[in-house]
């Protein structure tokens, strides 16, 4: 089998876990523990090989990709002692020369990120960004598969840059973003890739195990249980393990993803994302979300008062409380508390997605890949139950047509408009 092509946007944390997490599994083969799946239509994570990258930040432009992965402000922990390139080690999963290019910058650094030290912060490098059609060749040239978008929230003209890229060099697309998540857009960029043949999973990547997946299993299990949940309040924040930084006893930790997000302008798009994970498993179970409070914090970050540091680090607290009725009237309460290290936790559902488009596309199937999307996403065009959203990826791994996606063959001329669609109005409720 050959291998699948991957091309990066924003060589940040996330990418690092991803990238550094495939080699880990080629070198140790005998450990399948964190992946969903050890085979998706053929492909497994030793099929994956990453060809190039796309950054503003002086220390990743025009690096080697492996380089890139391990610059500042990249905070993941490492899952390798080395990243290799092919050549140097057969467990690597980055080709020969795969460099880091120059991006346009757009709106992918919020103003008040160049407030912060560089360590912790996106430092541009004022590198001329290759053009349009340069960028576009590249991909071609590297014969890039899937393109991976993991650009800061808040990137929304930059995201459609590279949904634009992305059709233009007709290359699949996994938006790990919150972007283009009302219906309207879902349906209009859906149309897109349709026309060109290609496949599409987004938006806004749920980790493995992370807050979305935690609310949504438990917000369907209450329900499906009879309990009417009368409120689901998540509150997600910058704090925990700083993973060997111990020593720094005097700082505030996060990620840059989190302090991307310290102002609240910055979030909106997380905010509505996050909250349409727990709305959708009311709407597709037909219960009214009237009068409840389904409330998803997306990202506390508590600034650093002066005389202290900031400590780059990638842990994440996520805290549920919630509130239901049950038989007769009975209250019942509930409060749950979740620490994880935020990055890795996104590679174990981007390993499937890659894989997912690549299978579909043999497939014949094109537009937004509905199951996947489900499963690995927190704003998909629809929402699913749990287990209807674990059927379609199981499904798709097995190169098995659904009723769902068959309508999505290409040679059924699907129209996006005529593709089921959970309604999201891209507005927050709360604020
Ligand atoms: N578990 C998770 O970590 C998780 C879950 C869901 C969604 N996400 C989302 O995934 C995205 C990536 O997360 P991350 O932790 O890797 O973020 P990050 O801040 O570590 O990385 C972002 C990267 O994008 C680069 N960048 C900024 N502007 C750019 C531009 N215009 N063009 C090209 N590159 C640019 C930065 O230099 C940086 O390398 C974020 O939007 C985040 O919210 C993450």
């Amino acid at each position: 089998m050959s291998k699948i092509k991957v091309g990066i946007v924003g060589v940040g944390s996330c990418a690092k876990s991803l990238v550094e997490g495939i080699q880990y599994y080629n070198e140790n083969p005998e450990d399948k523990i964190g992946l969903m799946y050890e085979d998706i239509g053929g492909y497994k994570v030793h099929d994956i090989e990453f060809v190039l990258g796309f950054d503003i930040d002086k220390r990743k432009v025009n690096k080697k990709l492996a380089e890139a992965l391990r610059a500042k402000p990249n905070c993941a922990m490492d899952h390798v002692d080395q990243i290799y390139t092919n050549g140097e080690s057969n467990v690597s999963c980055i080709a020969d020369g795969a460099t880091v290019y120059s991006a346009p910058e757009l709106d992918g650094i919020a103003p008040h990120m160049h407030e912060y030290p560089d360590e912790v912060t996106f430092v541009n490098g004022a590198q001329p960004a290759e053009s349009f059609d340069r960028t576009v060749e590249l991909l071609k040239y590297h014969n890039v598969d899937v393109l991976v978008n993991y650009l800061p929230v808040g990137s929304e003209e930059a995201s459609k840059y590279w949904v634009d890229v992305a059709l233009a060099a007709e290359v699949h697309f996994v938006n790990c973003i919150p972007t283009l998540i009302s219906t309207e857009d879902a349906v209009h960029t859906e149309q897109r890739f349709i026309d060109k043949g290609l496949s599409i999973v987004g938006s806004d990547m749920r980790s493995a195990w992370g807050a979305s997946r935690m609310s949504e299993v438990l917000q369907g299990a209450m329900l499906d249980s009879g309990l009417m949940v009368t409120q689901h309040i998540q509150m997600n924040m910058a704090a925990g393990s700083t993973q060997g930084q111990e020593h720094i006893r005097t700082g505030r930790t996060a990620n840059t993803d989190f302090l991307n997000m310290a102002k609240e302008y910055r979030l909106k798009n997380k905010h509505v994302s996050k909250e349409n994970v727990l709305k959708g498993q009311n709407i597709v179970r037909d219960e009214s979300t009237a009068g409840m409070t389904l409330y998803a914090g997306p990202s506390l970050t508590v600034l650093q008062k002066p005389g202290g540091d900031y400590i780059p680090s990638d842990n994440k607290i996520a805290n549920f409380d919630i509130v239901a009725y049950g038989f007769a009237g009975a209250r019942y309460e509930m409060s749950a508390r979740l620490s994880v290290q935020d990055s890795p936790n996104s590679g174990g559902v981007v390993v499937s997605a890659i894989r997912f488009c690549k299978v579909a596309s043999e497939m014949g199937i094109v537009g937004f890949l509905r199951g996947p999307s489900a499963w690995t996403q927190k704003t998909p065009p629809v929402q699913l139950k749990t287990q209807d959203a674990k059927f379609e990826c199981d499904a798709l791994a097995r190169r098995v047509i659904t009723p769902m996606t068959e309508p999505q063959l290409k040679e059924n001329r699907p129209k996006a408009k005529d593709l089921p669609h959970t309604f999201q109005s891209g507005e927050n409720d709360y604020v």
